[in-house]
C-alpha cells in the first residue's frame, strides 16, 4: 500500500493530533514490529524534523538500536547508561533540555542538544526506548511527553 503522510502545519498539539491518527491507520493490520517500528520513526521525523528519532530494543542486559531516522547512532547501550539507559533503568520518561548537563549522555552526534526518551513497554516491563534528538535546545516538554507516551502506547508487534 503506498503511504502518503499529510504533513499538519500549526501548534504542536495541531500536529500531534494530525499525526496520530495517521500512524494509527499505517500500522492498522500490520504485525511485524520492525515495520511498525519504522514506520512510526519516519512519520515523526517527517512530522517534526528532528535531528534522530528511532527506537532501542532490550536484548540482554543492552539496548541495541532498532529502526531509527538520523544520523548513524551508537549500536549498542548498558542498562543505567545515558539517557536511553537511564530510562529504561527507572522506567519512565526523560526529558533533557540540555544534553551537555545530563551525567553519562552519550553523544552520538554532536548536533544534538536536547532529548526525550520514553520507554516502550510490553507485559508490564520496558522492552525498548523511543529515543529523540534535537539541535535545538529545551526542545522537549510535557506536551511531547504526553504525545510520545501515546503513540508508543500502540505499537502491533511490540506491545499490542
Ligand atoms: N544520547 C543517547 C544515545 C542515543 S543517541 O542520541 C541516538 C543517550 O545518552 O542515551
Amino acid at each position: 500500500m503506498a503511504e502518503d503522510l499529510q504533513i499538519a502545519k500549526g501548534s504542536k498539539t495541531e500536529q500531534y493530533a494530525q499525526l496520530l491518527p495517521q500512524i494509527r491507520a499505517i500500522m492498522e493490520g500490520e504485525a511485524d514490529a520492525t515495520a511498525n517500528l519504522a514506520n512510526t520513526a519516519a512519520a515523526l521525523k517527517e512530522q517534526f524534523g528532528w535531528l534522530w528519532v528511532g527506537f532501542y530494543l532490550v536484548k540482554g542486559e543492552e539496548l541495541v538500536v532498532g529502526p531509527f531516522q538520523g544520523p548513524v547512532a551508537c549500536t549498542r547501550i548498558r542498562k543505567g547508561r545515558g539517557v536511553c539507559g537511564t530510562s529504561w533503568a527507572e522506567a519512565k520518561t526523560l526529558i533533557v533540555p540540555d544534553v551537555e548537563a545530563f551525567p553519562g549522555h552519550i553523544a552520538c552526534s554532536s548536533l544534538s542538544k536536547s532529548e526525550i526518551v520514553v520507554p516502550v513497554w510490553a507485559d508490564g516491563r520496558v522492552v525498548g526506548v523511543l529515543d529523540v534528538d534535537s539541535v535545538d535546545p529545551d526542545a522537549f516538554d510535557q506536551e511531547d511527553q504526553r504525545w510520545l507516551e501515546e503513540v508508543v502506547s500502540v505499537l502491533p508487534g511490540v506491545n499490542a
